[in-house]
């Protein structure tokens, strides 16, 4: 019997797209979709949906914040046979005191881990922490790029999960069906500082890099100076307030439960990214 493919959602993003090189190099056939992937895939246009899902096997969602189209892609997941569904969700999913959800954007995420629970597939959720890669191709590339990682961070830490990491607990869970009704809390082995992260980078890159810190204040009025409307500035804001107090400091078990080895460290994820080429100027 040929394989079925496996669906990878998000699959040019930092999870998905790692998620497609592990599992090709395992040699199983993927179907990698995003909008601008090799099966085009818009969560936006529910036509797109049927094409992606049909004759597949296990599929990898990747939502977009804020919305909640992952109940009826379920619907059509039934529809079509899959059988096995791993979730990309988040820490502090379940904690209110963990961010304001001023946009909704936990209560959407809640919604989506209840329409995977209630699907009768079998199912995973993989809920990480702050991605190490935010330093490498997300959220703070340009700020490192520049040499200043400027951020209302104060001395707060997390324990940076290496996206590495997900993916192989991702890749475990859309193959293997023990992971079946497991919800992987996942982070790196300890908590980094936003200084101990820059210097990491910095002695792994070879290049001068700092983390200033920066009030709230002084945050939102550099956005706002750079042209970033202040609404959005404060958004960008209350996103970094787990890091600045500390709530994502503490150590998940994630990927000791389901690979049944430690985490890889923020230093290791540094020397990886920059004997790839990370953070090479130019
Ligand atoms: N970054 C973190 O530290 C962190 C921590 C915890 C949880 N998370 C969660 O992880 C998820 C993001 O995962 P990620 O970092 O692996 O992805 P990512 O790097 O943010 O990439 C997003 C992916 O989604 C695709 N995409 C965006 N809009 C789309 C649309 N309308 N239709 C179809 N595909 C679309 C993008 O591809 P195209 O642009 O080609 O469509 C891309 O492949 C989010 O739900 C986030 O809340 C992130």
């Amino acid at each position: 019997m040929t394989e079925q493919p496996i669906l990878v959602t998000g699959a040019t993003g930092k999870s998905g797209r790692r998620v497609v090189r592990q599992l090709r190099a395992s040699g199983l056939p993927v179907r990698a979709a995003a909008r601008n992937g090799e099966q085009v895939f818009d969560w936006t246009d529910s036509g797109t949906w049927d094409a992606a899902l049909e004759g597949t096997q296990s599929v990898y969602i990747v939502q977009i914040d804020g919305t909640k189209l992952v109940r009826p892609f379920v619907e059509r997941a039934i529809h079509h046979g899959v059988r096995r569904l791993v979730l990309a969700s988040g820490r502090g999913i379940d904690n209110p005191d963990y961010v304001r959800d001023e946009d909704g954007v936990l209560e959407a995420i809640q919604d989506s881990e209840a329409a995977v629970r209630e699907s009768g597939l079998k199912w995973t959720i993989s809920r990480p922490g702050w991605f190490a890669q935010n330093f490498s191709e997300g959220f703070f590339v340009e700020a490192i790029a520049s040499g200043q990682l400027r951020l209302p961070g104060g001395d707060g830490a997390a324990s940076f999960i290496d996206a590495e990491d997900i993916a192989e607990v991702v890749v475990a869970a859309l193959t293997d069906d023990r992971h079946a009704g497991a919800v992987y809390e996942l982070s790196g082995p300890k908590a980094v500082s936003l200084d101990e992260a820059v210097a990491t980078i910095s002695a792994a890159a070879g290049r001068d890099i700092e983390y200033v810190p920066l009030t709230v204040d002084e945050y939102v009025a550099e956005l706002v100076q750079q042209g970033v409307a202040r609404a959005e500035a404060e958004v960008f804001a209350d996103v970094l307030e787990p890091l600045r107090a500390g709530t994502d400091e503490y150590v998940s078990d994630g990927v000791w439960r389901a690979l049944g080895r430690p985490p890889r460290s923020f230093a290791e994820f540094a020397s990886a990214t920059a004997a790839e080429g990370g953070w090479r100027l130019g």
